[in-house]
């Protein structure tokens, strides 16, 4: 059974082998062990002790920003990726946010179609955002919570 728990400094090397697995332009070590340095907001799901995912937020004023998400390729499509996505929608809610923000390359279809489930909306586009080996267009996406 999948349980969800705040992300402490010791989940760090193995939350970075899921973005380095699941994510198509991974953040790099350094901004990854940062992000949670500087107080993130992280939370992982586990599988008996096993952290199979994990989702970073940062939450400014009302507004409440999706930095990252990922769940391991063995363990997609199984219900993780949206128990994460619950518990980051109500804790959002509890530290008084009313709209989620985020942004996604317009080439990842999965994640695009797990966001629409949750009745996220395009706002805009950003022409060639992402650069270096794997170009892509930025999809703005928000949804009011
Ligand atoms: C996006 C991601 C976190 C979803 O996690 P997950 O555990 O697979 O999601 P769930 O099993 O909870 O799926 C919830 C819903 O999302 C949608 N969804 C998820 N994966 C999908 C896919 N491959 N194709 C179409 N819809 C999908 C479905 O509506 C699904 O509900 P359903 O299974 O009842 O049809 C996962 O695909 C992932 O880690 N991707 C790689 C990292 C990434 O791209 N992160 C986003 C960066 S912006």
């Amino acid at each position: 059974m999948f349980k969800i728990s705040l992300m402490d400094f010791s989940n760090l090397e193995e939350a970075y082998k899921i973005e380095l697995e699941a994510n198509p332009s991974p953040w790099s070590k350094d901004n990854f062990f940062s992000s949670f340095e500087v107080g993130h907001n992280s939370i992982v799901c586990k599988e008996d002790k096993k952290i199979i995912g994990f989702l970073i937020f940062s939450l400014i004023k009302k507004e409440s920003h999706l930095l990252n998400i990922a769940v391991l390729e063995d363990w997609q499509r199984r219900g993780s990726g949206q128990m994460l996505m619950d518990t980051f929608i109500k804790q959002s809610k509890v530290l008084g946010a009313d709209k989620i923000y985020l942004e996604v390359r317009s080439k990842n279809l999965k994640a695009i179609n797990f966001y629409k489930k949750y009745k996220f909306v395009k706002d805009a586009i950003r022409s060639n955002y992402y650069t270096g080996n794997n170009p892509d267009d930025a999809v703005l996406m928000s949804l009011d919570i």
